[in-house]
C-alpha cells in the first residue's frame, strides 16, 4: 500500500481538487483506492457521496478527529489535508506519506504563504532525511499571465534540504471541467473524454511522476 498526501497549509489552494482527481485516476486504472479526508469540512467525502455507483469504488475514510484506519486490500491511500495544518499535526500527516503533492495558486498572497509553509515542511525530520518524496504543482494557472510566470519561477528554484531541486511538475489550468466532474463525484480522468483532454494533458507530468519510482522513497 502506498500513501499520497495532498498538502498546503493555505486554504483554497486546490488540495481537495487534486486529492479527488488523484483518487479517481488510480481507481480508473483498476487500483483499490481509499480517500482519507482529514478536513472537518469533509469536502472529499462530499465528492465521494456524489459518486455514481457504477464507477470504480473509492473507499472514503473520515479521518478528521478519528485518525486514519485503512480497510484491508487497499493499494493507494490519498489523503486530503485540511488548511492551516502546522506543527505536530503537520508532522504526523507527513510521517504517514511516501509521496506529497503540494498545490500552489498563482497569486502573491499564496506564494508568500507557500514560502512559509515550505520552510516549515522542509524542517520536518522525515523530509530532512528524504524518506518522503515531495513535488509541487501550480493550480488554477493561466497561461502567460504575470502571476503564473512568477509562480513558475518561484517553484522552479526551491531546493530540498540536500540541495537537490524540489520537483515542480506542472501548471494545472483553471477549468470548469473539475467542477462539472465533481458534481458527479468524478475525476477529469473519468469524465467527458473529449472535453477533459486538455486537462489530462496538463496532468500528464503529475500522473507520470505518481506512477514512477521517482515518487517513492528509495
Ligand atoms: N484547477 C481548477 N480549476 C477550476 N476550479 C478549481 C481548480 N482547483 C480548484 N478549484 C476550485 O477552487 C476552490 C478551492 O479548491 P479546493 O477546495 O480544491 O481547495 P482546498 O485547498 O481543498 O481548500 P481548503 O483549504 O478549504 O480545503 C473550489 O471551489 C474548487 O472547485
Ligand atoms: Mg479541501
Amino acid at each position: 500500500m502506498r500513501t499520497i498526501l495532498v498538502l498546503n497549509s493555505k486554504g483554497g489552494s486546490g488540495k481537495t481538487t487534486i486529492a479527488t482527481n488523484i483518487a479517481g485516476f488510480f481507481a480508473d486504472r483498476g487500483q483499490a483506492v481509499a480517500l482519507a479526508d482529514f478536513d472537518p469540512q469533509h469536502s472529499s467525502l462530499d465528492w465521494l457521496a456524489a459518486r455514481e455507483s457504477d464507477r470504480p469504488e473509492i473507499k472514503g475514510i473520515d479521518a478528521a478527529g478519528h485518525g486514519l484506519r485503512v480497510p484491508s486490500g487497499i493499494d493507494v491511500v490519498v489523503i486530503d489535508a485540511p488548511a492551516a495544518t502546522h506543527g505536530e499535526d503537520l508532522g504526523s500527516l507527513v510521517r504517514r506519506a511516501q509521496t506529497i503533492v503540494i498545490p500552489v495558486i498563482p497569486s502573491p498572497i499564496d506564494v508568500r504563504a507557500a514560502e512559509h509553509f515550505l520552510a516549515e515542511l522542509m524542517a520536518v525530520r522525515v523530509i530532512e532525511k528524504h524518506e518522503v518524496k515531495v513535488a509541487t504543482v501550480a493550480n488554477r494557472a493561466r497561461e502567460g499571465t504575470q502571476a503564473t510566470v512568477e509562480l513558475d519561477e518561484y517553484l522552479e528554484q526551491i531546493k530540498l534540504p540536500n540541495g537537490r531541486k524540489l520537483p515542480f511538475l506542472a501548471n494545472l489550468r483553471s477549468s470548469v471541467n473539475y467542477l462539472r466532474a465533481a458534481e458527479r463525484g468524478l475525476s477529469i480522468f473519468e469524465f467527458a473524454p473529449m472535453a477533459t483532454m486538455p486537462d489530462r494533458e496538463y496532468w500528464a507530468p503529475v500522473t507520470k511522476w505518481l506512477t514512477s519510482t521517482r515518487s517513492l522513497p528509495e
